[in-house]
């Protein structure tokens, strides 16, 4: 194990569970406590040339919290570029929608991706990467948690709703629109 890792769950007095994957700039780590409730870590990568990621995470996280949006941030610790947060259990958007969820519960899930992008548009927080995979947004008994912050910005234009409307249903290349079509 990283020793930055094991040191900040020494720290922190949490324990390693098991690694859930590994991004492009980093690891992700699933932890917890001594109670048995878990908690996820975002650790940057040793050789990530991404700028302050950690830092942004955070911060682009803590404000998205603010509006109830995206997994509580828990702490931090900067200097091993790590991120502790909030334990979403559930699939991605992109595995889940190929599980042939009913009209009616992606309707309702639909509804909420829609409000909380309407919402990250009024606070001025774009996200950033909210189309493509569909890896950036969770589901949790059946309504999303948009993760994944680091790119997110209040420096530029919002446009979270908008690509979202075109991720869901516009796009005609992908096969995430053409099934949600299909369903709905
Ligand atoms: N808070 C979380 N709860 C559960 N799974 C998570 C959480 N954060 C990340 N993951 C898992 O790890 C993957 C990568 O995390 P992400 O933040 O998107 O990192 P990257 O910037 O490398 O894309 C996600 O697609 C998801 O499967
Ligand atoms: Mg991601």
């Amino acid at each position: 194990m990283h020793k930055d890792l094991k040191e900040f769950l020494k720290q922190k007095k949490l324990f390693f569970e098991k690694k859930l994957g590994r991004g492009f700039s980093s690891h992700i780590f699933l932890v917890k406590n001594k109670k048995g409730k878990y908690f996820v870590v975002k650790m940057e990568k040793d050789d990530s040339t991404r700028l302050n990621m950690a830092e942004k995470e955070a911060e682009n996280l803590e404000k998205a919290n603010t509006i109830g949006i995206g997994p509580k941030l828990i702490d931090t610790d900067f200097e091993k570029r790590i991120v502790l947060m909030e334990f979403i259990e559930g699939p991605r958007f992109s595995d889940w929608v190929f599980e042939n969820p009913s009209e009616t519960i992606l309707m309702r899930f639909v509804k909420e991706l829609q409000r909380q992008t309407k919402a990250l548009d009024k606070i001025k927080l774009d996200h950033g990467q909210l189309a493509g995979s569909g890896r950036n947004i969770l589901v949790r008994k059946g309504l999303p948690v948009i993760i994944d912050f680091e790119k997110a910005s209040c420096n530029r234009k919002c446009h979270n709703a908008s690509v979202i409307e075109g991720f869901l249903f516009k796009n005609p290349n992908s096969a995430i629109a053409k099934k949600v079509g299909e369903i709905l």
